[in-house]
């Protein structure tokens, strides 16, 4: 039987001709003319007051006027402990655990909006539980760098993708009451280097393939607070930069909410306040925005009019979100319910890159001695390094996972494997290097267990010590001497199953030729060992397709190839739009994974692609419709894809690009009918004479495929 599957038009997802959302958030300047009353009545300084950080995590109201402080909370992937007023010390409070959801990069392996607004509204609920207004969250800049120490709180290597996932995640929040805040603004790609680097890059790549995601928050999902990133841009530092936050932000998009700094990341008064920074995070003491913002006001440097605006920019947040008056910092706020939201996305993000004679699912009517191998295995992946980590009210590991599905149907004993170490000097803000000699005694003791088990699992990866904030990794390599183990493994037990636990692309040049079955799965939350578990059992069928390019090389990657990274002051974006699979399609570069792949235990067969029309004129919707069907034994879910090439364009772009995507779940042997769509004017690009996006006429192929690289069926149309 056919059913029929439509998806409906992205409304607009890359900036280009966008108009405001009706009725899914409420408008900013809803109550304008309330806060002009209330600004008329404050002292200038009591304006000033509201211009920076009165501890790590609040900003003043006013009291007199019954205005209550603004209260912050990390995010992205967790509320965050509760920390002393002025500093970054836990205050070691027994009653402040939270959900710990999958990171940006589980989330973005699920290629589905509707968990990231459930994850918005999970991290919504507990902000608010805890007595927060504003979650500093999502995480969205592009991963332009693999060994990028935040890649695994970010999203993906694709604009379109980190859109659909940002919009979704800003609506949950603030459907909850609490403000969402996009960071960090803007091309913060890398840690190493952060606070002093300097990108350049030129204006096309910057709207096409790095302002997306933030114009997405502000136009579809009219987020409420945007932080300014550490680094500089085109000279000037992210929180006093005029072309991103008044001319892009502000003007261009028309944003209306209130702008922060990153913590620490202001330097400087009268250029800060005058470019658009609206509250400065982070500096407790001599603000930037505090006393001598006030002396400049006198002194005529700073307008007036340009503190009400900022004043009432925080009034426009303040009156959006319900203030809690009452203090319940110390509350336990993870639910049930949120634990099922970690576990649905979980499962949905793990990714199968390899599954030899059909290892996996495991039988447990065969095999009856599982060997469970790696320190991952028991790793709690909730905290560590540097940056916010979540108090996690619990988090299932991947051995216990295992145990819990397991039962008794199967013995399954654990050995350690690998030992995580750095070497010394290196675990600062520097670039980590991971000590990569092996234990030879936990060696010999795996090896001997895997030799006499049925199977061996082995959870390598890295941890959230070597994934952190603050610095990149060194390299791609798996770290602790893991390619060893998996080889030394792989000899004496061929049905070796290697399982990553990590949160960012990894060198799996050996893991792929040694295992028989490869999985990646991620800093997978509260769940995640339960959500592994079952992936391995068949209890779910792995649907989770990769967020960004594994290169065979990391000298394949574009920043490595142009050596364009870590840069000194200035990271020069060479390679321009070819970012992630942008580059690798277009310079016939293989990768070992590419962007969009991951397979499932059952198989999908596409055919009868169609368009609605041959041609179209700039104003219309392509509609793409094709045939997808379930050719294996399994119910499973398909991500597919929709990727547009242009054929003899003047214009110069990237070989390929990601224009929409669904998740499509199929019985054995079903067949539905899929429908995508593609705005015209979303294969617009950003010219630079003009400064506004322009359709270039011409012939364009629509390509469905199940990965970047794996085109199944190809349509050519006119615009
Ligand atoms: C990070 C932000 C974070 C802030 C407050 C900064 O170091 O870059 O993402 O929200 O600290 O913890």
């Amino acid at each position: 039987m056919i059913t029929s599957f439509f998806i409906f038009p992205p409304d607009n997802i890359l900036g280009q001709g966008r108009s405001q959302p009706k009725g899914i958030s409420k408008d900013l300047s809803l109550n304008d003319a309330k806060i002009d009353s209330i600004i008329s009545k404050m002292t200038l300084e009591e304006k000033i007051v509201m211009l920076h950080g009165n501890g790590m995590f609040t900003s003043p109201g006013i009291e007199r006027l019954g205005i209550p402080e603004l209260k912050y909370t990390d995010g992205p992937f967790g509320i965050r402990e509760e920390l002393e007023k002025n500093s970054w010390n836990s205050l070691k409070l027994t009653t402040d655990s939270a959900t710990f959801f999958p990171t940006g990069s589980a989330l973005a392996a699920t290629w589905n909006p509707e968990l990231a607004y459930l994850l918005g509204t999970g991290m919504g609920e507990e902000a608010r539980a805890r007595g927060k207004d504003i979650l500093l969250g999502p995480a969205v800049n592009i991963t332009r760098i693999p060994t990028g120490g935040r890649t695994f709180e970010y999203l993906s290597e694709d604009p379109f993708l980190n859109s659909k996932l940002t919009v979704g995640y800003i609506k949950g929040v603030q459907d909850r009451g609490v403000a969402a805040c996009v960071k960090h603004f803007a091309l913060n790609n890398q840690e190493s280097n952060r606070g002093r680097v300097n990108v350049i890059v030129d204006d096309r790549t910057m709207r096409e393939i790095y302002l997306p995601a933030f114009e997405a928050a502000v136009m579809e999902a009219n987020v409420y607070a945007v932080m300014a990133a550490y680094n500089k841009v085109d000279g000037s530092w992210c929180s006093e930069n005029d072309i991103l936050l008044n001319q892009i932000l502000k003007k261009g998009w028309g944003f209306k909410g209130m702008v922060m700094s990153d913590w620490g990341g202001t330097h400087s008064t009268v250029k800060a306040a005058i470019n658009g920074l609206d509250v400065e995070m982070g500096s407790t003491r001599n603000a930037f925005l505090g006393r001598p913002l006030l002396d400049s006001v006198k002194a005529g440097l700073v307008p007036l009019e340009v503190i009400n605006d900022k004043v009432k920019r925080i009034l426009r947040v303040r009156f959006s979100i319900e203030p809690i008056t009452e203090s319940r910092a110390e509350r336990v706020v993870s639910t049930p319910e949120h634990g099922k939201i970690a576990y649905k996305i979980a499962s949905q993000s793990i990714v199968l890159l390899k599954n030899i004679d059909n290892l996996l699912p495991v039988d447990l009517g065969k095999i009856k001695k599982i060997a469970v191998i790696g320190d991952n295995a028991t790793h709690k992946q909730a905290s560590g390094g540097f940056g916010a980590g979540v108090k996690a009210r619990y988090e299932i590991t991947p051995l216990e996972g295992l145990k819990n599905k397991v039962g008794s149907l199967a013995s399954i004993r654990f050995a350690q494997g690998y030992k995580p170490a750095f070497i010394q000097g290196q675990q600062g803000r520097g670039r980590r290097s991971p000590n990569n000699r092996i234990d030879s005694i936990l060696l010999t003791e795996a090896v001997s267990l895997a030799q006499n088990s049925d199977i061996a699992i082995i959870y390598a990866g890295t941890n959230r010590d070597y994934e952190t904030e603050g610095s990149d990794r060194s390299d791609l390599k798996l770290p602790f001497g893991q390619d060893e183990l998996i080889r030394r493994i792989a000899t004496v037990n061929p049905r070796t199953i290697v399982v990553l636990v990590a949160g960012s692309p990894q060198d799996l040049n050996e893991a792929f030729q040694f295992s028989s079955a490869l999985l990646m799965s991620w800093f997978n939350g509260s769940e995640g060992g339960n959500a592994i578990a079952d992936v391995l059992l068949g209890n779910i069928n792995p649907s989770g397709k990769l967020p960004f390019t594994f290169p065979v090389s990391l000298n394949d990657s574009p920043a490595f190839a142009l050596a364009t990274y870590p840069g000194d002051n200035n990271a020069s974006y060479k390679e321009g739009s070819l970012v992630g699979y942008r580059w690798f399609e277009t310079k016939n570069i293989k990768p070992l994974f590419s962007f969009g792949f991951g397979l499932s235990y059952t198989q999908f067969s596409y055919s009868g692609i169609k368009t609605d029309k041959e041609k179209y004129r700039s104003d219309e919707t392509i509609q793409i419709s094709f045939e997808l069907k379930n050719t294996g034994k399994r119910e499973g879910e398909e991500v597919v894809q929709l990727y547009v090439h242009r054929i003899n364009s003047k214009v110069e772009w990237p070989a390929k690009e990601l224009k929409n995507f669904c998740r499509i779940t199929l019985k054995p042997g079903e067949t539905k009918k899929v429908t995508l769509s593609v705005p015209v004017s979303q294969l617009r690009y950003w010219d630079v004479k003009s400064n506004d996006w322009q359709l270039e006429n011409g012939e364009i192929q629509l390509m469905i495929g199940s990965s970047s690289t794996d085109i199944r069926m190809t349509k050519n149309i006119e615009i």
